[in-house]
């Protein structure tokens, strides 16, 4: 029997074990526990250890979500790896680095490099492939932007933390993705970025190459534009209002963005969900990490309509209408 949709059947997640508070950034850096609350929202992060690698942080989100779908590492057709902050620069992907530490010797696996609409992108590729081939896959947002982040730069550091976040996809009866919207403005890639590649290869002398950079202000502009687009397109396309969806799932970037959207959209604030007070930005995993929060504390039931809704660096953009079905 060929099934006719995909759903999403197990998820889990895996946050480090240290957590730096605003106050210990402060001791550093010329910043405040009040100014980072009241331009972000972030409290808190978890940043990973030393020996920790993304694959690593993936490896223990990814057993999670295989137990909570009851299905074994040798089962999975397929790993879709969205993380921007690899173990290696280039290649192996992280993808294979988790299929060997999975044991999931059966599945092909590859790195989709989208930044923080990673997740958002390799859940509709998940399930494209997982229709057309008829076995499960595993989408993962994994991300140490710890790693990437200049720790002098008080504009950037401290926005971000560490964390990952895994879904099974299984093909299925009902459909648990109905839809989904992926965009992309690459004429703006300059508002976001780490300059060192293959353009300009890696130099010990200059750290700024090695580090993201970014564009705040009219980065926030773009957020707030396609966050909008977004969600109006979802609901259009699929003749649903506001009522219908159970929660708003965005990427987690920074509490004003949300905010405003929110307030220009008029969506309630409890509808649109966000937890980056405790985790900050966790890039590619920021979303997943929600999704696992719901799921974890029964905020969201079998049948419940959520949308999630993401940009990042690329420019990139887009969302997913998904059914819960669990
Ligand atoms: N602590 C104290 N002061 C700071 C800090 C800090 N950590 N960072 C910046 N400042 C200072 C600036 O230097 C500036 O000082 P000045 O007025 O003397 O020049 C002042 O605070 C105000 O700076 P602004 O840039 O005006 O601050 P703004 O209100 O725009 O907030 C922020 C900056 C938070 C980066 C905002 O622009 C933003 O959120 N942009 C969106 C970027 C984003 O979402 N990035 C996430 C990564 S991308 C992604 O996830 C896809």
């Amino acid at each position: 029997m060929r099934y006719p949709y995909v759903k999403i059947a197990g998820i889990g997640s895996y946050l480090p074990s240290r957590i730096v508070l605003n106050q210990e950034l402060a001791e550093t850096l010329d910043t405040s526990d009040e100014w980072i609350v009241s331009h972000t929202g972030i409290s808190k992060r978890h940043l990973a250890a030393d020996d920790q690698s993304c694959s690593d942080l993936a490896c223990l989100a990814s057993i999670k979500a295989l137990a909570s779908a009851g299905l074994s590492a040798e089962e999975l057709g397929l790993i879709i790896m969205a993380s921007s902050t690899g173990d290696y620069y280039n290649f192996p992907s992280t993808a294979c680095l988790l299929q060997h530490k999975l044991g999931a010797k059966n599945a092909a696996a590859f790195d989709l490099g989208a930044a923080c609409s990673g997740f958002v992108y390799s859940l509709e590729m998940g399930r494209c492939w997982a229709l057309s081939q008829q076995k499960p896959v595993l989408v993962v947002g994994s991300e140490m932007l710890s790693r990437i982040t200049d720790w002098q730069d008080r504009e950037t550091c401290v926005l971000f933390g560490d964390g990952a976040a895994a879904v099974v996809l299984l093909p299925s009866v009902e459909d648990g993705i109905p839809y989904s919207y992926l965009a992309a403005d690459g004429e703006n890639f300059n508002l976001l970025k780490i300059d060192s590649g293959c353009r300009i290869p890696r130099r010990g002398e200059d750290r700024r190459l090695n580090y993201l950079q970014m564009l705040g202000k009219p980065l926030f502009s773009f957020a707030v534009r396609s966050l909008e687009t977004v969600i109006n397109k979802i609901l259009q396309d699929n003749n649903l209002s506001l009522d219908d969806i159970t929660y708003i799932v965005p990427h987690q970037a920074n509490l004003r963005i949300l905010e405003l959207v929110a307030k220009r959209m008029e969506i309630p604030s409890s509808k649109f969900y966000n937890n980056i007070n405790s985790v900050a930005n966790t890039s590619a995993a920021s979303i997943p990490l929600v999704l696992d929060e719901l799921h974890r504390e029964n905020k969201i039931q079998s049948g419940d309509l959520l949308i999630t809704v993401t940009f990042g660096g690329g420019l990139t953009y887009g969302g997913n209408l998904l059914r819960w079905l669990r």
